[in-house]
């Protein structure tokens, strides 16, 4: 499979840092708790900033902001072409043009991979996992982060942001709710590649924060903000529950 063959044609684009683009809303909204939450997490494990990180569809960059920021060195590799144009672009890192299905590094070469947003969006999330975890070296760390599948997850990704006309602000064909992996599939989908899920955190909105997030969508269906100012208004929290999206770590046996 040939990076573009594989790349979506919403990803295809070179829009990511702009704040009138549906992606860069990804950035204001959800860079905010995986930031802090990834670089916690390689610290904790030891990951220091000699260690090579790769990020698996590694979009626009804005998670490799991150983490270059953080002093680490990051490879991002992602199929699509024009988003590895626009991080290069944008963030001084390495980014290459590759499919998560056949990472172009050798077995045990890598110390630590996030991939954050991306098995909902591959064809079968087995393959881009199981070459993950050949690339990880014995005892090296997946941080990963998507949505659940869940009733709630389809009301409020689906529905909402996607289908109802007051309140969708995202392409229709962004998600598909039913290739959304539940933590305990994943769990056993990455233990079948050597792969030992810990942590699992939800992805969550504050209750008190409801009624301006709301506020933040409706301004953004009606034009009056943009997707980078909608997605600041929201202020998403680790949280217990996992209803809606995740984040958590496995280490590599
Ligand atoms: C929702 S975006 C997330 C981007 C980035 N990880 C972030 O969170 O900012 C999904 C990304 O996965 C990439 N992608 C799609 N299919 C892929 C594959 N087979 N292997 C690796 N990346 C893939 C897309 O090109 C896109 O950049």
């Amino acid at each position: 499979m040939t990076p573009t063959d594989s790349a979506s044609a919403l990803f295809d684009q070179e829009g990511w840092w702009d704040p009138e683009s549906f992606l860069h809303g990804l950035h204001t909204l959800l860079d905010p708790v995986r930031g802090p939450y990834v670089t916690t997490a390689l610290e904790k494990a030891g990951v220091d900033s000699r260690s090579r990180v790769l990020d698996v569809g590694s979009g626009g960059g804005f998670l490799a902001a991150t983490l270059s920021d953080a002093g680490y060195d990051v490879i991002g590799i992602d199929p699509s072409m024009a988003s590895i144009r626009e991080a290069k672009d944008h963030v001084r890192s390495t980014f290459v043009a590759a499919a998560g299905e056949s990472l172009p590094f050798s077995d045990s070469s890598v110390d630590a991979v996030t991939c954050s947003e991306v098995l909902e969006h591959v064809e079968d999330p087995e393959v881009v996992v199981a070459e993950i975890s050949r690339v990880l070296r014995p005892g090296g760390l997946l941080v990963f982060s998507m949505p659940n599948r869940t009733v709630l997850s389809r009301l409020v990704l689906i529905d909402l942001a996607q289908r109802f006309w007051p309140t969708r602000v995202l392409p229709s064909e962004l998600h598909d709710w039913t290739r959304f992996i539940r933590p305990t599939e994943f769990r056993e989908l990455a233990q079948r590649h050597r792969l030992v899920v810990g942590d699992v955190h939800g992805v969550a909105i504050r209750l008190r924060h409801l009624p301006a997030a709301v506020a933040a969508l409706v301004a953004l269906r009606t034009s009056q903000i943009t997707y980078a100012e909608a997605g600041s208004r929201v202020h998403l929290r680790l949280s217990r529950p996992t209803s809606i999206a995740y984040i958590g770590v496995a280490t590599r046996t």
